[in-house]
């Protein structure tokens, strides 16, 4: 069946396209990479949405969203280690599950990374805009969020959301590598941030106020965790490091794994302390829930840092993510699967220069007019449906090519990939039937124009 042809894993191997790039990249490296990847939105806006959701029951859904994602974490650096070529899952699949599955793959990806940067430029926003009231300036209302996002407002528009990503694509486009110091700075700061924000805030806490501590019970909990998972995506950027590492096989789990453990105990920490501080009703309609607990807490000096490191470390996600998605429809495109344009090479600056403009100005778009939580619970579905296809991917290499070399050893098969697969189910189930509703509308999207355009314009189209 030509739907599931599939990609030579060892033609792949051998053609490796960025054989020149060096391996330099350690576990701390990679551990600090993948936290410059996770910290962002999720943590500083998002944890408002989930205590309204769960109450302080939220530490609960931080713990459950990490599992989810630590399952399909082992999963991923079973694949990163096996198959180290550009594209992450898209080109996993591709090599496993067939050319269909690849490509809607490929276009559910566009729900993680894509949507993601114009998520985070949402967030950046609010910080900003908060930021901006402590020194006095006040941006017209109308100009400050997409319509319909404040209840009772009229808004038109995001201008901050929309700069930040036009300003992050034209930094892309250039052809800024982003170099390990300069993120290693920035995560620097963004644990910083956190981190203060964990020693300052721990001791204006009233326990009074995590009572209840889940007032919409258990169910709530876990609606609260598939929102704030969002928190935890960015972690398999670290397997797109998989060609600079010294020792994969040894590093790539330390990376992932370690990042992820390293998230969660913050984001666990964060979630008790300020469900502590503010009584979790109060969190309505606020988008800068971290900073506000420690305006309640009377600190205002600290909670102005916190709006700056947040605006820092904001942007290093989104640029990891607007990069991440350029990448993968560049995979895309010199499959045949998307117009060559978008894996045309910039002579001058060595970037795929069409393909981020249209990648950054259509997310620019969406940062500009839609509303932040319509977009998390798309990314989360689109990057939920994702991860149950890698841990089910994992479980068909193993069977259609037993014998491939694997760096890294996904423990407990078939328990863990089908446990990761099954969380990540649960938890899609957990997100409201309109994000439902739109997910299979865009997945629809995709299937018919697999069929008008990319099947037989597919490269492996014209060879078999
Ligand atoms: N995990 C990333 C964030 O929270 C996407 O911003």
């Amino acid at each position: 069946m030509s739907l599931f042809r599939t990609k030579d894993i060892s033609a792949m191997l051998a053609a490796k396209p960025d054989q020149s790039l060096q391996k330099v990249l350690g576990p701390v490296d990679l551990v600090l990479l993948g936290i410059g990847a996770i910290i962002g939105t999720g943590i500083f806006v998002l944890t408002g949405t989930g205590a309204l959701t769960a109450g302080p029951g939220l530490t609960f859904s931080f713990i459950i969203a990490a599992l989810a994602c630590g399952f399909a974490a082992l999963c991923y650096a079973e694949f990163a280690s096996t198959i180290p070529v550009s594209g992450s899952i898209y080109t996993y699949s591709y090599a496993t599950l067939g050319e269909i599955v690849a490509w809607m793959i490929g276009w559910d990806l566009m729900l993680e990374y894509g949507l993601a940067s114009s998520a985070v430029s949402i967030g950046w926003s609010g910080y900003f805009q908060s930021l901006a009231a402590g020194f006095g300036l006040h941006l017209p209302i109308e100009i400050t969020a997409a319509p319909g996002s404040l209840r009772g407002v009229t808004t038109f528009i995001n201008l901050p959301a929309l700069l930040i990503m036009l300003l992050i694509t034209w930094v892309l486009s250039y052809g800024m590598r982003e170099s390990a110091r300069l993120n290693n700075i920035m995560v620097a700061i963004k644990i910083s941030v956190v981190v203060l924000f964990i020693t300052v805030g721990v001791w204006h806490v009233k326990p009074m106020n995590w009572q209840p501590f889940m007032p919409f019970g258990i169910s709530g909990v876990f609606n609260a965790a598939a929102v704030v998972f969002f928190a935890f995506i960015g972690f398999d950027a670290v397997t797109s490091a998989a060609e600079e590492v010294r020792n994969p096989a040894r590093d790539l789990p330390i990376g992932i794994i370690g990042s992820l453990l390293v998230c969660t105990v913050l984001y666990v920490t964060v979630a008790a302390i300020m469900t502590g501080i503010v009584p979790f009703p109060d969190f309505a309609g606020i988008d800068h829930p971290i900073s506000l607990a420690l305006q309640y807490a009377g600190q205002n000096w600290i909670a102005g840092f916190i709006d700056l490191g947040a605006i820092l470390g904001m942007t290093t996600v989104i640029l990891v993510m607007t990069y991440g998605q350029t990448r993968i429809i560049f995979a895309m495109s010199r499959d045949g699967l998307m117009p060559p344009i978008l894996s045309k090479i910039h002579p001058k600056h060595s970037t795929p220069f069409a393909a981020t403009w249209i990648v950054g100005t259509v997310f620019a778009a969406i940062a500009a007019f839609v509303p932040l939580d319509i977009l998390a619970e798309l990314i989360n579905i689109g990057t939920l449906a994702a991860f149950s296809l890698v841990a089910i991917a994992v479980l068909v290499l193993r069977k259609t090519h037993p014998d491939l070399p694997r760096a890294f050893r996904c423990p407990g098969t078939p328990v863990v990939p089908l446990l990761s697969a099954g969380l990540c189910i649960f938890l899609m189930a957990h997100l409201q039937s309109k994000t439902w509703i739109a997910f299979l509308s865009w997945l629809g999207a995709g299937l018919a124009i697999y069929f008008i355009y990319a099947r037989r314009n597919a490269v492996l189209h014209k060879i078999t």
